[in-house]
């Protein structure tokens, strides 16, 4: 039996002598940079090209984290001064981080029981300032897509769908990242496939991809030798670095070579505990807008109330089972941080910038059903390593748990 009081790393438990390999010839050929070096290996570009066949997309663009995927994202679409971007309440920090990196506003949308981006809380959302929604998929769920979008598209706003959390998921036979305009993805440990740290950016429309990669870029445009170069048919703009290096990319074309071994044991898992959870009195389970498309990265149970989902947390820890609530049982804005508008510079731009117009409240309270369902949300780990032993120890378990705890 494996040792079920570890957190689950789902790519990163499958490491072996592929990835040592791949990132081995990085090191013989002393070329770790991407655009040059004394041996280039290609592994950075390998690993965009085949993520942009995986997600059936015309770009994809490696970077060098989630964050840096959304920062990416929001300049790629032109997002700045004076926007909003509204964003699911229930979420990591990034989200809302990224949004006001680009000097740009987030606005906290309440979210469904599926624990996404509600379509119902979304139009109330909207005004002249919004310029995009970043939905983000949590937990390898997808988010109401079809709603999403249709609401999107009466608007005639961008969709950035962040899917740091559930590569490999599907809604309706489509990958999630690839329905709205520009999806990303992490590659940090905790996610499907992981190079340690590490981020793509997939998208179809060639003006989102050339900004995308000039935005990952420094601003500018390399010539045929990997060197930026000051280009009068391209001037470019100010940018960042947030390049993936050849060390990464090495890792992350392995994992991805993995990734569909790795969902399809996942929701092989999955379904074993769910099974084994029938018939438990007062299950309350998340809700999920495509039960085949889920990757599974963990199985959300309602709690009746946050104290039983705080002692269900206690017991599954003492009874070495993976089950934690997720990000303390709290939305994104109750960071201090976040309802103070803390920024990093003493003026509080973007929120005192002259060019934003709106005045948004942030305080606990605002977004009930987030604040409701992430409290008394109980989340199962689920790892492609699981035995049918694991399996069996994971359910008997929380029927002990669940039985105590769940009415
Ligand atoms: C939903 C979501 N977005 C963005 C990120 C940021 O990714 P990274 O840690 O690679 O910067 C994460 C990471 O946990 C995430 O869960």
């Amino acid at each position: 039996m494996n040792d079920l009081s570890k957190p689950v790393y789902p790519g990163a438990v499958v490491y072996d002598q592929e990835e040592i390999r791949s990132i081995s010839e990085v090191i013989e050929n002393q070329s770790p940079f991407r655009y040059y070096g004394p041996n280039l290996q290609g592994k950075t570009d390998a690993f965009e090209k085949e993520a942009a066949q995986f997600f059936g997309v015309k770009h994809a663009l490696a970077v060098s984290s989630g964050t840096a995927a959304l920062m990416v994202a929001l300049r790629a679409i032109g997002v700045g001064p004076g926007d909003e971007v509204i964003i699911p309440a229930v979420t990591f920090v990034a989200c809302a981080g990224s949004v006001v990196s680009c000097n740009a506003i987030p606005i906290f949308c309440d979210v469904d029981e599926s624990l996404n981006l509600d379509p119902d809380a979304l139009e109330q959302c909207i005004n002249e300032r919004t310029k995009a929604i970043m939905v983000v998929h949590l937990q390898g769920s997808s988010a109401d897509m079809t709603r999403i979008l249709a609401i999107a598209r009466k608007h005639g706003l961008k969709v950035i769908e962040d899917s740091a959390q559930s590569f490999g998921t599907t809604y309706q036979g489509q990958y999630v990242g690839t329905m709205g305009d520009i999806g990303t993805f992490s590659l940090q440990i905790n996610k499907t496939i992981t190079a340690g740290e590490g981020g793509l950016v997939i998208m179809n429309d060639d003006e989102l991809h050339e900004r995308a990669i000039m935005a990952h870029d420094q601003g500018g445009v390399r010539n045929e030798n990997g060197y930026v170069i000051v280009n009068p048919d391209c001037p470019g703009f100010y940018g960042e670095n947030y390049r993936m290096s050849e060390l990464t990319g090495a890792v992350a074309l392995m994992q991805l070579r993995k990734v569909t071994d790795i969902v399809d044991t996942m929701k092989v898992n999955a379904a074993k505990i769910l099974d084994g959870l029938v018939g438990i009195e007062g299950l309350a389970l998340r809700k999920n807008f495509d039960e085949e498309g889920c990757s599974y990265v963990s199985i959300a149970i309602y709690l009746p109330s946050k104290e039983a989902a705080i002692q269900a947390e206690a017991e599954c820890k003492e009874n070495k089972i993976p089950g934690a609530r997720l990000y303390q049982g709290l939305p994104t804005y109750a960071y201090p941080f976040v309802l103070d508008k803390l920024t990093v510079h003493s003026s509080g731009c973007p929120f005192s910038c002259p060019l934003y117009k709106g005045n948004p409240r942030y305080e606990m309270g605002m977004c009930p059903m987030a604040e409701n369902l992430i409290a008394r949300a109980l989340f199962i780990q689920v790892s492609p390593l699981f035995t049918d032993e694991d399996i069996y120890y994971i359910v008997e378990n929380l029927k002990t748990i669940l039985g105590k705890y769940a009415r």
